[in-house]
């Protein structure tokens, strides 16, 4: 069976189509009363959170949304249409090219992952690169960007079953989820994680380059005037600095089985 959560922007503003197919497993794992909720997951940069999160949402058999991948798509396509030039956002451009940009998730059948396509092209892997790391917090920091995509992943979360990660998920996009969960880890451990990442997919980089856009970017999310990244103040505090990926998940859906 294929289901589709299939979004349109906001009436009058229609500007960005997300869009979710994906094929769920025939036997569906519920909590023990059946009932779905929202998970919440926020946090510092590169300590693995989408990672954590997809595992849930596999485990749950929940959609897993990384909205992190809906800002980088923006930006790279900002990049593409000279709309960032030598680090600068032109945001008049950005908000007029809006109802251009079409960033939407689709199930891709080799990895059963939810990929992100922009205007019909799998962008998953290219959104990782440095040069959109880089560039991306200015981006995530226009209001209309934000409006617009945070609209959006309300919409996805209303059936609920879903596990969403990003920075402002557990205060705007859903504060009422049931589980919110705040990830952390030390810098110099994210860094090393980060780099690990991207020289296994045979990106040249190095750790003082990673490490500081790591710092940076925090530095810029926390301190942005719209939607900045805070704990909630219900959520749980994960420092995964010393944890393998089992402890984790292990962590994560012991929460999940209280609720
Ligand atoms: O999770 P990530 O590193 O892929 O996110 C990329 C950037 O997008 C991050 O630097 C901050 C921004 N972001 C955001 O502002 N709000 C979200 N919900 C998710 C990401």
């Amino acid at each position: 069976m294929l289901i589709e959560r299939c979004l349109e922007g906001m009436p009058g503003r229609l500007s960005i189509v997300i869009c979710i197919i994906f094929v769920p497993k025939i036997e569906k794992k519920m909590l023990g009363t059946g009932k779905k909720i929202i998970i919440a997951i926020d946090g510092h940069s590169s300590c693995g959170k989408s990672t954590v999160a997809r595992e849930i949402a596999r485990q749950l058999n929940y959609i897993f949304i990384d909205t992190g991948a809906m800002y980088r798509a923006v930006t790279l396509y900002c990049l593409r249409n000279h709309i960032i030039v030598n680090g600068l956002v032109n945001t008049d451009a950005l908000i007029a090219n809006l109802d251009k940009i079409r960033v939407y998730f689709k199930n891709n059948p080799f990895t059963h992952h939810n990929d992100i396509w922009l205007n019909g092209e799998n962008v998953e892997d290219e959104i990782r690169l440095l040069e959109v790391s880089q560039s991306v917090s200015p981006v995530a920091a226009v209001a209309q960007v934000r409006q617009l995509l945070v609209s959006l992943q309300q919409e996805m979360g209303k059936m609920k079953g879903i596990v969403m990660d990003g920075r402002d998920i557990g205060t705007i996009v859903f504060p009422e989820a049931e589980l919110k969960i705040f990830m952390t880890a030390l810098p110099d451990i994210r860094a090393q994680r980060r780099i690990d990442e991207l020289t296994a997919k045979g990106e040249k980089v190095s750790y003082d380059e990673i490490r500081s856009n790591i710092l940076e970017r925090d530095r810029y999310d926390e301190s942005r005037e719209q939607s900045p990244l805070r704990k909630a103040d219900d959520a749980i505090i994960l420092d995964n600095s010393y944890m393998t990926r089992e402890e984790q998940l292990e962590w994560v859906l012991k929460l999940v089985a209280k609720i």
